[in-house]
């Protein structure tokens, strides 16, 4: 028995799995739209379905139904034969928009190929060779670095305010594996007196300082290149920021950089960890259960951890107990603050 009307107690299950079954087809049509510049030419003001297939140079029948699925699914509004950005769309869509996450967009569409191989992946147990191909392009570096950046901008200004630092000194700030530097950035901007060194492996270091130097910190922000798992981070910072970095190492490497840092901080200095967590029975929430399987499809071993395992190895380490710090807007982020003991 199935339908709406028939008293069966298994529709949500039926209506979940139908979902699961079919969400990729909301994603592509997504990852189309974005791929072929759809938003952008429907941005420039109402239009017809043919007036974007021309821009876009595409199919005319085809943009049509592209057009009015997307629409179907909240993206663009439909009047008259004309379409629009629905409203809110346009400031998360349409390239070059401030606060627009079409990189991070693109960077999911990758993800999507990635999962596609989840089978294979679950039966090794190992990165499938197809997914650490994706990563061969010259261009990939380029593409990561910028889609993590326009994932973490809209973020940063809110996590920076949630991080509470002296402010009637200098300090001394390490970005390990900073990557784009827009959360030493979003520091700088607020405390004055911070300069950063954003510490991230060789080959990402000019497409970082690239963006650093388009934003105008390359004063106070640089680039410092280094591989923390072969490498000294330095020493006497200040503050430490370890955002999205565990998930991509081997568990060992988890505790291993938390010690690392802990070496690299001044006595007094902090510690902030941030990245997706695992409720304590590893079963949710279900971004970061879903993530850790990311990290099975895209890295050599990386994954998540739970709070107890971050207190545990902070402990461990000899940082003081870590203070959970709330980031108003966070969607799936965790935030710890610890003190390296003052001398
Ligand atoms: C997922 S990104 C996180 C970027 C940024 N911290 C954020 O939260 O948006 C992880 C970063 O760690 C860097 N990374 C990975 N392994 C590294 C290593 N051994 N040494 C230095 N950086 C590394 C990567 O190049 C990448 O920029």
């Amino acid at each position: 028995m199935s339908g709406d009307d028939t008293g069966d107690d298994t529709l949500p299950v039926r209506r979940r799995v139908q979902d699961l079954a079919t969400g990729f087809r909301g994603a592509q049509v997504l990852f189309a739209c974005v791929e072929l510049g759809v938003f952008d030419a429907v941005a420039a003001g109402p239009a017809t379905s043919a007036e974007v297939a021309a821009e876009v140079a595409a199919d005319a029948r085809a943009v049509e139904l592209l057009l009015n699925a997307a629409t179907a699914l909240g993206l663009l509004h439909k009047a008259e034969g004309r379409f629009r950005m629905a409203p809110g769309a346009g400031e998360l869509l349409v390239r070059g928009v401030p606060g627009a996450i079409v990189g991070g967009i693109e960077l999911q569409s990758a993800h999507y190929r990635r999962w596609g191989h989840l089978a294979d992946a679950v039966r090794t147990g190992r990165r499938p060779p197809e997914n650490a191909r994706d990563e061969a392009p010259p261009d990939w570096i380029e593409r990561f670095v910028r889609g993590i950046y326009a994932t973490a901008l809209p973020l940063a200004p809110a996590v920076a305010a949630s991080i509470e630092l002296p402010r009637e000194r200098d300090l001394r700030l390490i970005d390990v594996g900073g990557c784009h530097g827009a959360y030493s950035m979003a520091l700088a901007e607020r405390y004055p007196r911070l300069r950063a060194d954003v510490f991230d492996l060789p080959r990402v270091v000019p497409v970082g300082a690239r963006l650093i130097a388009d934003a105008g910190w390359s004063g106070r922000v640089r680039m410092v290149a280094g591989d923390f798992q072969r490498e000294p981070l330095g020493s006497g910072y200040d503050v430490a920021l370890v955002f999205g970095v565990l998930n991509g190492e081997p568990r060992e490497g988890h505790p291993a950089l938390i010690r690392k840092v802990f070496g690299a901080l001044a006595p007094g200095g902090w510690i902030v960890l941030r990245d997706a967590v695992l409720d304590p029975d590893r079963a949710g929430p279900p971004e970061a259960a879903l993530f850790a399987l990311q990290m099975l499809l895209a890295t050599d071993g990386g994954g998540l951890d739970t709070r107890d395992d971050w207190e545990r190895w902070l402990r461990e380490a000899g940082f003081e107990p870590p203070l959970p710090i709330e980031v108003p807007g966070e969607l799936w982020g965790s935030l710890v603050m610890a003190r390296r003991p003052a001398a």
